[in-house]
Formats: C-alpha cells, sequence, structure tokens
C-alpha cells in the first residue's frame, strides 16, 4: 500500500484559530480524505508552534507563563478543527518532549559539520513574522507585511551558513520542477534566491522560550528553525519512520520563503531526503479587506460554522477560488452557494430521487447515466490539487442527473430503471463529495444504501 504524508503549518498559539489557519487545515483534510479513499496509508499532520519571542510577549502580556498560555490556546485549535471534521493523525506541538530531542539532534549534527558558526547579528527584526530584514526590505522603517515600526536589534548569534546553499537550492528546483507549487510562485522563488543568500541567524538571547542550543545553553534556537523540523520529527515516532518524506507541505504563501528556502537547505546540511512538494496556497480578504484581529475584520471558527454549517463552509472556501489563488470571504457569497448549489443541486437531487424510489422502487441495470462522469478527469483534478475544479466536475454530474429526472418524466413513466442508476450515481457522487463535505456524504451514502429507501430529509436548509 502506497503511503502518502500531508502537513500543514503549525499555527502559532497567540490567539484563537480563524479561517486563514482553518483553509490550510481544511485543504489537508480534503487531500487526506481524498488519498484514503484511493486506498493509500496516509499520515496527517497539524499542530502548533509554540516557541518564539512572538508567543512569549502574547503570553508575557496575560501574565502566564508561555508554557500554560500555549496549552490553553493550543486547546482552542484542537477544539476548532474538531467542529470542522478534521481528521489528523497527530496534532503536534513544539513543546513536545519528542520534538525538542530530535531538535537538539539535529542542531549538534549541523553544528558539528561546521555549518553553524558565532557571529554579531545587526538588523531588523519583526517579532510578528519572527523573520529579519534588511534596511531595503523595510517600507519608511516599518515592517513590508505589517507595518509596524520594526526593531534594530545587534547582539550576538549562531549563523546557519544559508549561503552555501545556494546553489544545491536553485540544482533541487532545477531538478524537481514540482517541488514549488504552484508554479508562478516557483519562478519567484528562483528568483530571489539567485539574487544571493545571507547566512541566517539561528539564536537569540534576548529571551529564553525555545530550545537551547546543545553546544551553548545562553542562546535558545530561532523559531523557524525549531519549527520546521516538526514534520521531521513526527515521523522519529516508532512506526511512522517510512512516511519521510513528506509527500505534500501545504502552506500559505506568506511562509513559502522559510519552506521553499530555509527547509531544504536545513535539510541538506542534516543530511536528510528532502520533501517532495511544498503547495503555496493564496489569502482570503473579508468582505475585500485584509483579515486583520486589530482592525475587526477577523472571521474565527464558530462564526464561520454559524453561517450556514459545517460542510457549507467546507464547500465554500474549495469552490469559491482555485487553491493557489486569494479570496474573498463574504457571508453573502457563502450563503449563495449554500443555496444555489448544496440546496438547489445537491439537495434537490437527493430528495426527489429518493421520494421516487420510495414510491416506485429500482430494477437493476447496466448503468449509462453513470458513464457521463469523468472520473478519471476528477482523479487528475484532485491529484493536481485543483479543488474548485473537482468540485465543478462533480457539481456538473449532478446537473445531468437532476436533467435525466426530467427528461425521463420519471413521475410519470415510473422507470425503475433509470431509477437504479439514480441511485447509483447518487452514490458515486457522496463518495466524491465525501473529502470536502463529509457529514452530508455520509448521510447519502447512509440513505441510498438501505434495503428499503425512503423519502430523504433536507440535507440542506434554504437560508
Ligand atoms: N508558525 C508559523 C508556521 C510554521 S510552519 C513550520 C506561522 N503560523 S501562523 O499562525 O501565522 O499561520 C500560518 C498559516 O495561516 C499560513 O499558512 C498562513 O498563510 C495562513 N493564513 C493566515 N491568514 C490567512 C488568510 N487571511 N488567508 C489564508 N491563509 C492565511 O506562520
Amino acid at each position: 500500500m502506497e503511503k502518502f504524508y500531508i502537513t500543514t503549518p503549525i499555527y502559532y498559539p497567540n490567539d484563537i484559530p480563524h479561517i486563514g489557519h482553518a483553509y490550510t487545515t481544511l485543504a489537508a483534510d480534503i487531500s487526506a480524505r481524498w488519498n484514503r479513499l484511493r486506498g493509500k496509508r496516509v499520515f496527517f499532520l497539524t499542530g502548533t508552534d509554540d516557541h518564539g519571542k512572538k508567543i512569549a510577549q502574547a503570553a508575557e502580556k496575560e501574565n502566564k507563563n508561555p508554557k500554560e498560555f500555549t496549552d490553553n490556546l493550543t486547546l482552542k485549535f484542537k477544539e476548532a478543527w474538531k467542529k470542522l471534521n478534521i481528521d489528523y493523525d497527530r496534532f503536534i506541538r513544539t513543546t513536545d518532549k519528542d520534538h525538542e530531542e530530535v531538535v537538539i539532534d539535529i542542531l549538534k549534527k549541523v553544528y558539528n559539520k561546521g555549518d553553524i558558526y558565532k557571529g554579531e547579528y545587526e538588523g531588523f527584526y519583526c517579532t510578528a513574522c519572527e523573520a529579519y530584514y534588511t534596511e531595503k526590505d523595510l517600507e519608511e522603517g516599518c515592517c513590508p507585511v505589517h507595518k509596524t515600526k520594526i526593531e534594530k536589534l545587534k547582539e550576538k548569534s549562531y549563523f546557519f551558513r544559508l549561503s552555501k546553499y545556494q546553489d544545491k537550492l536553485l540544482d533541487l528546483y532545477k531538478k524537481n520542477p514540482d517541488f514549488i507549487l504552484p508554479k508562478d510562485k516557483r519562478k519567484e522563488i528562483i528568483n530571489r534566491v539567485k539574487e544571493g543568500l545571507k547566512d541566517l541567524s539561528i539564536s537569540r538571547t534576548s529571551f529564553d522560550w525555545g530550545i537551547p542550543l546543545p553546544f551553548d545553553k545562553e542562546h535558545v534556537c530561532y523559531v523557524w528553525f525549531d519549527a520546521l523540523f516538526n514534520y521531521y520529527s513526527a515521523t522519529r515516532e516508532k512506526g511512522k519512520e517510512e512516511f519521510w518524506p513528506t509527500d505534500i507541505h501545504f502552506i500559505g504563501k506568506d511562509i513559502l520563503w522559510f519552506h521553499a528556502v530555509y527547509w531544504p537547505a536545513f535539510l541538506l546540511s542534516a543530511g536528510i531526503d528532502l520533501p517532495k512538494k511544498i503547495f503555496a496556497h493564496g489569502w482570503w480578504t473579508f468582505n475585500k479587506e485584509k483579515i486583520s484581529k486589530s482592525r475587526g475584520k477577523v472571521i474565527n471558527i464558530d462564526e464561520l460554522i454559524a453561517i450556514a454549517g459545517v460542510d457549507s463552509a467546507r464547500y465554500f472556501l474549495f469552490r469559491e477560488t482555485s487553491f493557489g489563488k486569494d479570496g474573498d470571504f463574504s457571508e453573502k457569497a457563502l450563503i449563495e452557494r449554500h443555496n444555489n448549489e448544496l440546496a438547489d443541486k445537491l439537495g434537490n437531487l437527493v430528495s426527489r430521487v429518493s421520494a421516487l424510489i420510495e414510491r416506485h422502487g429500482i430494477d437493476k441495470t447496466d448503468n449509462s447515466l453513470l458513464k457521463k462522469l469523468n472520473l478519471k478527469k476528477i482523479e487528475i483534478l484532485f491529484d493536481n490539487y485543483e479543488f474548485d475544479k473537482v468540485l465543478n466536475e462533480i457539481f456538473g454530474f449532478i446537473d445531468i442527473c437532476n436533467e435525466y429526472v426530467q427528461s425521463k418524466k420519471i413521475w410519470e413513466t415510473k422507470d425503475k430503471k433509470a431509477l437504479y442508476e439514480l441511485k447509483e450515481s447518487i452514490l458515486k457522487i457522496s463518495e466524491l463529495l465525501w473529502p470536502f463535505i463529509p457529514e452530508s456524504a455520509e448521510k447519502i451514502k447512509h440513505h441510498f444504501s438501505a434495503e428499503k429507501i425512503k423519502k430523504s430529509k433536507i440535507l440542506f436548509k434554504k437560508i
């Protein structure tokens, strides 16, 4: 049986999760379910990024120690994923002992190899990004992402010899054209790497919320060096080793640089096999504005679900825009899709056909209707993470089924053979929709697998 290892970023537990976090995690859930459906052994990893200055500062603000502070918020992430029917295999935290041990081991290895050296760091650090900037990156002295005033830091630091890996990285991108997806993002990374890579400061002395360097306990490990290795450390557990390397890392476009440049460089240095693919998805705005907690433009998980239920939210996020492109979230657009597509197309088909079967029964026959479903195409689209197109294909087939009821005038002809074809088609539809809308798909499957099929209850109430 083929293995499939899929990951989400590990989120900063400095606040409760919102739609942006849900998006990546849902994409991974959809992919995990699809691969399970195809009989693969799947390992789906998600979790939280507990260390670093950002978390230390957030905890301090609430007068809590960072461990206690993150324990609390990590629970909120787990609760949210449960509400959204996200079925992961492990929830890793960078404060987990097994993870910390792996990071310490790797640090020793990379240090002994000569890829870490001591120097002095002087530069600009944005805590919200947990990233370093050069003077020319700044916009009027502010972080280019957060537009906040940026601190200038000067301290003793250990550096990772990132510059040494420039050619190796370029070679990697060249030999593996699918390493960075989608393609347009790949070009951006290649161009930036070609401009040159500077060595990376990977330690801090100004706070202590992190993993101490094994060769100098005065320093804690830079949060991204620590965090990225979560993907690897989760596979050091007994029985999980075979899952390495990762088949696909799902991330947002904002953290592609860390994943496409730092991560493979760290792995190359540590002598570990590289992940196969990294997919950077787009960003959601909320009513055309940037999602921002401070400006109240944020939508959390309870709010998302409250609009039209879990399945409609899951459906909307992957139907509205293609994975890889930016999208705009609005309650209105979600409700429209819930009403016009889930209720009017899918819901209508299910209720009409079940009512007709209850009345007239079915008669087994060859299924010419099902042949109109292009399964091969759906498989390719799924494997290319073109989720919106997958849904488009399935809903195109739902239209064909609805038209079939209409053109055959089944309510008059009582055509049991046509009803059999429709029943089988609906079962197939429920299987293909299961990764997206697991709860409704299971209901449909259960209903149409019964010995005596009865008229179904309404699946999606119109809003
Ligand atoms: N802790 C790091 C990741 C470390 S992975 C080794 C981090 N965490 S985060 O909490 O900031 O969340 C990151 C994820 O949420 C990213 O994939 C990011 O793209 C996603 N999103 C946050 N806001 C988003 C939107 N508005 N829209 C879509 N995704 C967004 O970065």
